[in-house]
């Protein structure tokens, strides 16, 4: 059984139910490694202010480098009977160095430390998730510069509406990534506080240099109320929060995928090595990793809520419900993790059906804003136009005809402003090279967006 550190005012011991109820040992153990370099800055800061002397100050450093060794060789054995990883390291720290160990803790507490532990872990995620990010959008950049000149069919209400070209769809994907990037680095900005030295909650009445430690662990400001500073978790909530935010784009990606792969759609295939097949069905090549990309946003969603509801009714300052924002936190981020490393490369593994899909943008209503257009360039009101149209639409439709087939005769009935020429704009191509307006699906113009996210992705 590990020591307590707060042993010795229990004049008994404590129930093993109480024991594994409050330990957080078995998920807090991996903040290892920053509680122990939030310890050495911690305990240089206590020999260079004379709080401890220099002698006991190059001990406890010694001992706490060799159980960061461990720690980093993936060596260190965690005691699963420590209430948590403070109290876990400063045992062995007692273990290896003896005495001077009992000097460690002087002028902080758990409740700053769990603070400084978590943000110097989110600090490493946020940058890390934002590089796997920037991996994902360089492999969806790479997929669209790979196919520049296919046209699909774009959708809304899910219901067919005009032409674009695949790469300005999948350039939509980069833009939405690009903003999740933003929000982890701007959240990194909040979490860049340091915390410890706020001891308990109250700070302390020894000379303690909490700017020197801010300087060793290269936080960029000192979080200046020490309630505050045991008390806030909002920078965990709002990683939580840019997670929930970034795996909703995932999940959609994901799912005009899995609608693109299906036979009804038949734009891409996704490589052999990437799907997953039926115990029952021989036919089948399911995208399951996709629907799993989809499924797991359900708990990221959750996972803010868990600690939005946890922090929502508790007094300010430190309360134990706190230690309960851990497993959330890092089940999204190994989750995002996951997801954003096999999603660039399936990206890497999907063929475009370039046929397929030429054979779907033969249908004529995905030029119908393109038509309205060409009558307004002729000096009809939108209304008009649109008028006109929508008849030329609904007769072709009674009559199961295409408007590429009426002649200059019938046209003209609908407007005598309605040439043939009209017909040459009925193609997918004439259709986005039609458009005109910074950011639409205009191929000059998308190529400009390409070659801007290749260089800014370098
Ligand atoms: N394990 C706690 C947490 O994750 C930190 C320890 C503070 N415990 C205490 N009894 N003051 O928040």
């Amino acid at each position: 059984m590990a020591k307590k550190l707060w042993g010795t005012r229990f004049g008994k011991k404590t129930s093993s139910l109480t024991d594994k109820f409050t330990s957080s040992i078995t998920y807090d153990q991996r903040l290892a490694k920053y509680d122990i370099l939030g310890s050495l800055a911690h305990v240089k800061m206590l020999a260079r202010q004379g709080i401890i002397s220099q002698k006991d100050g190059r001990r406890i450093a010694f001992g706490l480098n060799s159980i960061l060794k461990e720690v980093n060789g993936g060596k260190f054995r965690f005691d699963p009977s420590a209430e948590d990883i403070h109290s876990n390291i400063q045992e062995l720290l007692d273990k290896k160095v003896g005495e001077p160990a009992h000097r460690l803790h002087t002028a902080r507490s758990r409740n700053d430390q769990i603070a400084l532990d978590t943000r110097m872990y989110l600090r490493n995620e946020a940058d890390s998730l934002a590089g796997l990010v920037a991996h994902l959008q360089k492999a969806i950049v790479r997929f669209a510069a790979a196919n520049p000149n296919i046209v699909i069919p774009g959708y809304t209400h899910l219901q067919i509406a005009q032409c674009v070209l695949l790469a300005h769809h999948l350039l939509a994907y980069v833009e939405a990534l690009e903003r999740d990037k933003d929000r982890l680095f701007d959240a990194r900005k909040r979490i860049d506080f340091m915390p410890l030295g706020s001891c308990a909650f109250s700070g302390t009445g020894l000379a303690t240099d909490r700017n020197f430690v801010k300087k060793e662990l290269k936080f960029s400001a000192l979080t200046s109320n020490s309630i505050d500073s045991v008390s806030d978790r909002d920078y965990i909530i709002e990683v939580l929060a840019d997670l929930a935010i970034l795996s909703v784009h995932l999940s959609r990606i994901a799912e005009d995928l899995i609608l693109w792969s299906t036979k009804e759609f038949n734009f891409i295939d996704i490589d052999f090595s990437f799907c997953t097949g039926s115990s029952i069905m021989p036919h089948k090549k399911n995208p399951d990793i996709l629907e799993l990309i989809r499924g797991s946003v359900g708990k990221i969603q959750g996972n803010l809520s868990s600690v939005i509801m946890l922090m929502k009714g508790l007094p300010t300052s430190y309360n134990r419900d706190m230690q309960l924002d851990k497993p959330p936190l890092f089940e999204s981020i190994d989750a995002v993790r996951d997801i954003l490393n096999i999603f660039t490369a399936l990206f890497a593994n999907i063929a475009v059906k370039g046929r397929e899909i030429s054979e779907k943008i033969s249908d004529e209503s995905l030029f119908s804003v393109d038509i309205v257009e060409y009558l307004i360039k002729k000096g009809l009101s939108y209304r008009k136009a649109h008028d006109i149209v929508g008849r030329m639409v609904r007769d072709c439709l009674d009559k199961g005809s295409k408007i590429s087939s009426l002649s200059e005769a019938e046209l003209k009935r609908y407007s005598p402003q309605l040439k043939a020429d009209v017909k040459k704009i009925l193609n997918a191509w004439a259709s986005v090279n039609l458009k005109r307006s910074f950011g639409s699906t205009n191929p000059k113009l998308v190529r400009r967006q390409l070659a801007s996210w290749k260089k800014r992705l370098r």
